[in-house]
């Protein structure tokens, strides 16, 4: 089977930091302890740069797309991301219509950088604005209130053609008109693509020392039912977990994921999957920002390294493309694991039998019940690694 290059490389570039730690989040993100935000801009950026002149991989395909996340990478400045794009650029080539996204936080914005960052080619936005809601503003500790959403949500719907913003339900207290005037809201704005996450209270994080009181399981099953009718009654096609898009407009980057092509991770903490010679390997940086940066100047900024089993490439293609509601392919099964399908002949008769997932003209999808026992599902497929062919 040698399909090596035909699989899609995206970049994903971390920026690791934000101007006020959340108390939900979990993400390698931190705050700036009085250091002079410029200088430690420049620093970063250069040792992004060190990064990707470094790398060594022989990938021989130019980049489906790029993906400034954090962190607040909107707290960078468009120069910045010029270099970067630039480099990335020079050493892969970009595919036509790269989609180039920036995270951006409402509470960071100026009107210069937002213009700035299209000049430099970014044709993505992606806004967290978690909520339209003053109260729940405050008890997520956001930097912005609903005012500075909306003004950077129509900034950015006014500037880019793909304009994504993120929102968050089952807050704490949240109750259904609280949620339905959020989703009135967010549908104003005429953004093509929105992001409904569960708040989820992850461990290491302020919201689990100090666990506020969210919905329960079934109220937060009604909240659920509310976001996804009223989408899919805005035209808004339910295309993966927690992801909505009007058509045409879904998140390249992300399908990429979850269609478990190949990714290069840039900067402290990023991953990278990257699939050559037929072996599927994984990287990750060093994650403390400082240890980062210092270790790049030594081109010793991987921190762990793993080659995927049979068991490990059968367990993350399902884990990734079983989000999507569409499934996948057996032909991109095949390509992607280097596996024939046969090699999961019996998982695919148990989830078959089980009704978690449906075969149709060589598709496999999750059912809705396998939707929403989507883990009942993974488990199928996670297997002894005693079982594993070599
Ligand atoms: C990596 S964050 C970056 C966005 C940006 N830093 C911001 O917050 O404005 C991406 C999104 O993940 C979601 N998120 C973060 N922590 C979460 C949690 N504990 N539960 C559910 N969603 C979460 C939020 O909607 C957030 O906008
Ligand atoms: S702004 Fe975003 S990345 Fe930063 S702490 Fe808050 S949720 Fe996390």
């Amino acid at each position: 089977m040698s399909k090596k290059y035909s699989i899609p490389l995206s970049v994903y570039v971390h920026i690791p930091w934000c101007i006020h730690k959340c108390p939900y989040c979990d993400f390698n993100s931190h705050e700036f302890e009085g250091q002079d935000i410029k200088n430690n801009e420049l620093i970063y950026t250069n040792a992004l740069i060190k990064q990707l002149e470094n790398s060594n991989i022989n990938l021989q395909r130019p980049i489906h797309s790029i993906f400034f996340g954090g962190g607040t990478p909107s707290l960078f400045s468009p120069a910045s991301f010029k270099k970067i794009i630039t480099k990335i650029n020079e050493k892969f080539g970009l595919e036509e219509n790269c989609e180039i996204t920036i995270e951006a936080n409402p509470g960071t914005v100026d009107k210069q950088y937002f213009y700035g960052y299209k000049d430099v080619g970014i044709n993505r936005m992606s806004l967290g604005i978690q909520s339209f809601n003053e109260k729940h503003l405050k008890k997520l500790e956001r930097i912005h209130n609903q005012q500075e959403a909306i003004e950077a949500a129509n900034l950015a719907v006014k500037l880019f053609d793909k304009v994504n913003i993120d929102l968050m339900f089952a807050l704490p207290g949240q109750t259904q008109p609280e949620l339905n005037d959020d989703i009135e809201m967010a549908l104003a704005i005429g953004s093509s693509h929105i992001s409904y996450y569960h708040l989820t209270i992850e461990p290491n994080t302020f919201f689990h020392k100090h666990p506020p009181k969210v919905p329960n399981q079934d109220d937060s099953a009604v909240l659920f039912d509310l976001v996804s009718s009223k989408l899919k009654n805005a035209d808004f096609e339910h295309y993966e977990t927690s992801a909505y898009a009007k058509k045409g407009s879904q998140c390249s980057h992300n399908l990429n994921y979850w269609n478990f092509g190949d990714y290069l991770g840039i900067g402290a903490g990023a991953h990278s999957k990257i699939t050559s010679n037929d072996s599927i390997r994984r990287y990750a940086c060093h994650k403390s920002p400082k240890y980062y940066i210092s270790e790049v100047n030594k081109n010793n900024y991987i921190n762990e390294e793993q080659l995927l089993t049979t068991n490990d490439r059968v367990f993350e293609f399902m884990m990734n493309s079983l989000r999507l509601n569409n499934g996948f392919d057996i032909t991109s099964f095949e390509q992607k694991t280097n596996l024939s399908i046969n090699e999961i002949y019996k998982e695919l008769s148990i989830a078959k039998e089980k009704q978690l997932i449906i075969e149709i003209n060589g598709r496999i999808k999750p059912t809705i019940l396998g939707q929403n026992f989507l883990n009942e599902l993974l488990q199928i497929f996670l297997r002894d690694q005693n079982h594993d062919v070599k």
